[in-house]
């Protein structure tokens, strides 16, 4: 979804942030452009650093099943709901989780950095490590996973991003599972998490 800057809907009034958000929500975050099929493709190398300051790329997670989702600290909506479900999800998981790494990947790293992405971060579940790098690691990322992000300029020399918000879902060996929707039904969310890890 277009993620608007908090400072639109700080300055605006109750009928004005509805009518943002109904705005948002009928724009929708841009999808994967292209039939399933493609995605197929998606996933291969990248390397990052986590909000932790741990090296963390396709090299690591190998063994690993993994979920992974790009966005950015500053979105005011989508980000937030996404990881909010994916704690929920991960929750509902119990145990099996531990075996799942959850990644939530910067489309802006300008602005998130480490720090930003630690302090970001304690408001969602712990297991979810956040990742940057810099612009072109984390452009190596985005095309290993077909995702776009464009940074839209707003008042003030502020700007927000605009990105596909699909989350992939990837096995021990880094090939791609299948995808969810954050607005998809918590079960299935759950259904489908539960299959990648009973692969092993
Ligand atoms: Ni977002």
């Amino acid at each position: 979804m277009p993620c608007r800057s908090g400072r639109d809907s700080v300055s605006a009034g109750p009928s004005r942030r509805a009518a943002l958000a109904g705005l948002a929500a009928a724009l929708a975050c841009s999808d994967v452009a292209g039939a399933d099929s493609a995605l197929v493709d998606v996933g291969g190398a990248f390397n990052l650093i986590s909000h932790e300051g741990r090296r963390v790329g396709s090299r690591e997670l190998l063994g690993r099943p993994y979920a992974i989702f790009f966005g950015f600290t500053h979105c005011p909506d989508v980000c937030p709901t996404a990881l909010f479900e994916l704690g929920l999800v991960l929750k509902d998981l119990g145990d099996a989780a531990d075996a799942l790494a959850p990644l939530f990947v910067t489309v802006d790293p300008a602005r998130d950095t480490q720090e930003q992405l630690a302090l970001y971060l304690s408001s969602f579940d712990p297991r979810i490590i956040g990742l940057t790098g810099t612009e072109d690691e984390i452009l190596v990322a985005m095309r290993a996973f077909k995702v776009v992000a464009r940074k839209v300029p707003l008042a003030a020399g502020d700007y927000t991003m605009e990105h596909t918000a699909l989350m992939f879902l990837m096995d021990r060996r880094g090939r791609f599972f299948d995808k969810l929707d954050y607005r998809d039904e918590h079960a299935k969310q759950v259904a489908a998490l539960r299959r990648l890890l009973a692969l092993g």
